[in-house]
């Protein structure tokens, strides 16, 4: 059967099958602390899993993202104390810093791209980047904005690094203002997840208990 004729659930069954590798690359996916401190993750690999970030998708595909990759030893150092002693960041060899966009500062550019591609005519294209501008001109409105675009690609990353063979921890326990003046982001720009990157040095430790479907799955409303 076709995928176009099959009933919802044949497809989403057939999509699982198809994209195996990548339902597995989500269930084996883990953090940890086990890194080889002897191993450091090359350029091509860096480059390749923040290409992988980029692909998240995002509000008006604004990519309200930049990633800030520390791998200066002393820099590392640096970065260990502002996240309070966490080691694994010195062993993993590299840290790389989500940072969001707290406006909409890259949507002249997309949504000129929207109507150089023919999707949105020239109005509605000015009209939807005047709307997100304003919208995101709230302070807290900013701050959503950039953690829910920023969140996506950090897991886009997480996620790639583990199918490349490598381990990576999301962190949140740092300073933020400390991290945000060490790495000097504008104010404009705000921190959303530090994640320590490189070869594994083993297995970790068990995967602590997940809250099961029926638990969290509410059909309809909460
Ligand atoms: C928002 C967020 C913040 C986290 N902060 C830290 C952290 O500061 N240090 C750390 O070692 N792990 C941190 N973690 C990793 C979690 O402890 C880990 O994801 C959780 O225990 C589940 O384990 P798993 O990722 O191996 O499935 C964080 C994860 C998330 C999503």
């Amino acid at each position: 059967m076709s995928s176009e004729s099959a009933a919802p659930e044949e497809r989403a069954v057939a999509h699982d099958e198809s994209f195996g590798e990548a339902i597995e690359a989500i269930r084996t996916r883990r953090s940890g602390h086990n890194f080889d401190p002897d191993a450091k993750l090359d350029d091509e690999t860096l480059e390749a899993v923040i290409r992988d970030a980029t692909l998240a998708p995002s509000s008006y595909n604004l990519q309200p993202w930049e990633f800030v990759a520390v791998q200066d030893a002393d820099r590392l150092d640096e970065v260990v104390e502002l996240a309070y002693g966490q080691e694994h960041i010195r062993e993993a060899g590299t840290a790389i810093l989500v940072v969001g966009h707290t406006d909409a500062k890259t949507a002249d550019r997309v949504f000129n791209e929207w109507e150089e591609a023919g999707r949105m005519d020239e109005a509605s294209a000015e009209q939807t980047k005047a709307q997100s501008v304003e919208m995101y001109e709230d302070e807290r409105m900013g701050r959503d904005y950039a953690v829910r675009n920023a969140s996506l690609a950090a897991q886009n990353l997480l996620l790639s690094a583990h199918a490349r063979g490598l381990k990576a921890t999301p962190m949140i326990g740092f300073d933020q203002e400390g991290i945000s003046e060490f790495l000097e982001l504008p104010d404009d720009e705000i921190p959303v997840m530090l994640i320590s990157i490189g070869p594994s040095a083993g297995e970790e430790p068990d995967r602590l208990p997940r809250r099961s479907v029926d638990e969290v799955l509410h059909r309809e409303s909460r």
